[in-house]
C-alpha cells in the first residue's frame, strides 16, 4: 500500500510516499525560506504563487526518488488546515485532481495532528520493525499525551487513539516557535532564527544562568502557553527597559534604561537564557497535563512530540527527561520530520486509509486547526 502525502500549508511545498508500515519510500521539500528570509517572515502572497509553480514538480519528484509511478499510489492524503489559506488551496487542488483522475481515495488532514503522526515514520533502512504496522505501533502507544511546538503552534493533547485527540491547553499568544524567531531577530540573528538560537546556546561557554527571564505559569491548573512575555523580557535586555515619561508626557534624556553592550558573549548568553526559559515553560506545562489525566484516571503509557522546534536539542533532551521519569515511552520523529514535511502528512493518511473513512472532492482548506 503507498500513500502520497501533500503538504502546502506555509511556506514549504512538499510530497511524499509512505507504505502501510510507516515507511518513508521518498519525502521531497521545497523549501521558500531563501524567499522569505529579507522580510523576516513569510509573505503569504509570495507563498502561494510559489507553491502554483512547485507542486507538480514536488510530486514528480516524490514519486522518481521512490521508483514508483502515479499509478502505484492507493489514497492521497492532503493538508488541508490549519495555514495560510492560500497556500493550503495550492494543495489541495493538486489532491483532488490527482485523486479525481485516478480514482484513489482523498484523505484530508490536520497539519497539526499530522506532526504527532510524524513520530511514527521510519526511514526504508531502519531495518529492526519493519514488519510493524504504522497503524498498530500508534495504538500501542495510546493513551498518551502529545506535544506539537512548531512555528504555529503549541498545543498539549490527550491522544486517545491515533485518529481521536483531545486538546487540552494551546498558546494563547505566540506559538514557541515563533518566539524563537522573534527572540532571534531581536538578538540580531539569521531568519528562521530557532536553530540558531539552539547552535548558539550549545556552544562551550553559553551561560545559561546570565539573567533568569520569566517562566509564564498562567494560572494555577491552566495548560496553556503564553510566550510574549518571554520575548518582550529579551527585548528590554536587548533595548533597555522603556523610561517612563516624565510630567510633560516626553522621555527623558534617555528614552531607555542603559543595558550592557551587545556583544558575542552576551548574544549567545542571552540566546541560551531564552531557550532556558521557553523549554522550562513547556516541560512545567508537560507536567501540570501528565498530573491533569492522572487524576482523571487516564494511565498514559507515551508522550509523543511533533513540530519543528522538537529539532531543539535542549528540549529532546527535556523531553527523554520527562519520559523515563515517568517510565513511559517517548516518541519523537527523526530530525528530518520535524519541520513541515508531507511524510507526517502521508503518515497520518496512512491511519485514515485504514480507518477508511475517505473524504469526498467537496474538502476545502480551513485556516483553523480542528481543535
Ligand atoms: O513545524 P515547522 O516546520 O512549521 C510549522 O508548522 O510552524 O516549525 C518551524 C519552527 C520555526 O519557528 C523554527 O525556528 C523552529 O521550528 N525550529 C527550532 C529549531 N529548529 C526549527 N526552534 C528551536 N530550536 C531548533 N533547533
Ligand atoms: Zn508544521
Amino acid at each position: 500500500m503507498l500513500i502520497l502525502g501533500i503538504e502546502s500549508s506555509c511556506d514549504e511545498t512538499a510530497a511524499a510516499l509512505v507504505d502501510g508500515t510507516g515507511i518513508v519510500r521518498s519525502s521531497t521539500i521545497a523549501s521558500q525560506i531563501d524567499l522569505h528570509a529579507e522580510y523576516g517572515g513569510v509573505v503569504p502572497e509570495i507563498a502561494s504563487r510559489e507553491h502554483v509553480a512547485r507542486i507538480l514538480p514536488v510530486v514528480r519528484s516524490a514519486l522518481a526518488d521512490a521508483d514508483a509511478r502515479l499509478t502505484d499510489i492507493d489514497a492521497i492524503a492532503v493538508s488541508h488546515r490549519p495555514g495560510l489559506v492560500g497556500s493550503l488551496l495550492v494543495g489541495v487542488a493538486a489532491a483532488k485532481a490527482l485523486a479525481w483522475s485516478l480514482g484513489v481515495p482523498l484523505y484530508a488532514v490536520d497539519h497539526v495532528h499530522a506532526h504527532l503522526h510524524a513520530a511514527f515514520l521510519r526511514d526504508a533502512d531502519a531495518g529492526s520493525h519493519a514488519s510493524t504496522r504504522a497503524t498498530d505501533a500508534i495504538e500501542r502507544a495510546c493513551p498518551a499525551l502529545g506535544l506539537v511546538v512548531s512555528g504555529g503552534h503549541s498545543t498539549i493533547y490527550h491522544i486517545k487513539s491515533g485518529l481521536e485527540l483531545e486538546r487540552l491547553g494551546a498558546t494563547i499568544d505566540d506559538a514557541i516557535g515563533e518566539a524563537f524567531d522573534k527572540a532571534a531577530s531581536i538578538l540580531g540573528l539569521a531568519y528562521p532564527g530557532g536553530p540558531e538560537i539552539d547552535r548558539l546556546a550549545s556552544l562551550p561557554n553559553a551561560d545559561d544562568r546570565l539573567i533568569d527571564l520569566p517562566v509564564s505559569r498562567l494560572a494555577k491548573d491552566s495548560l496553556d502557553f503564553s510566550f510574549s512575555g518571554l520575548k518582550t523580557a529579551l527585548l528590554y535586555q536587548v533595548n533597555g527597559v522603556p523610561k517612563p515619561r516624565n510630567r510633560s508626557g516626553h522621555p527623558g534624556d534617555r528614552a531607555h534604561e542603559p543595558v550592557p553592550e551587545m556583544t558575542p558573549e552576551r548574544t549567545r548568553d542571552l540566546a541560551a537564557c531564552f531557550q532556558r526559559a521557553a523549554i522550562r515553560a513547556i516541560e512545567l506545562k508537560l507536567d501540570r497535563a501528565a498530573a491533569h489525566l492522572d487524576a482523571h484516571g487516564v494511565p498514559i503509557r507515551a508522550l509523543v512530540a511533533g513540530g519543528g522546534v522538537v529539532a531543539n536539542s535542549r528540549l529532546r533532551a527535556a523531553l527523554q527527561t520527562f519520559a523515563a521519569g515517568r517510565d513511559i515511552a517517548l516518541h519523537i520523529p527523526s530530525l528530518s520530520y520535524c519541520m513541515d514535511n508531507a511524510a507526517m502528512i502521508a503518515g497520518l493518511g496512512v491511519a485514515r486509509h485504514a480507518a477508511g473513512t475517505p473524504d469526498t472532492l467537496a474538502v476545502t482548506p480551513v485556516p483553523t486547526t480542528a481543535c
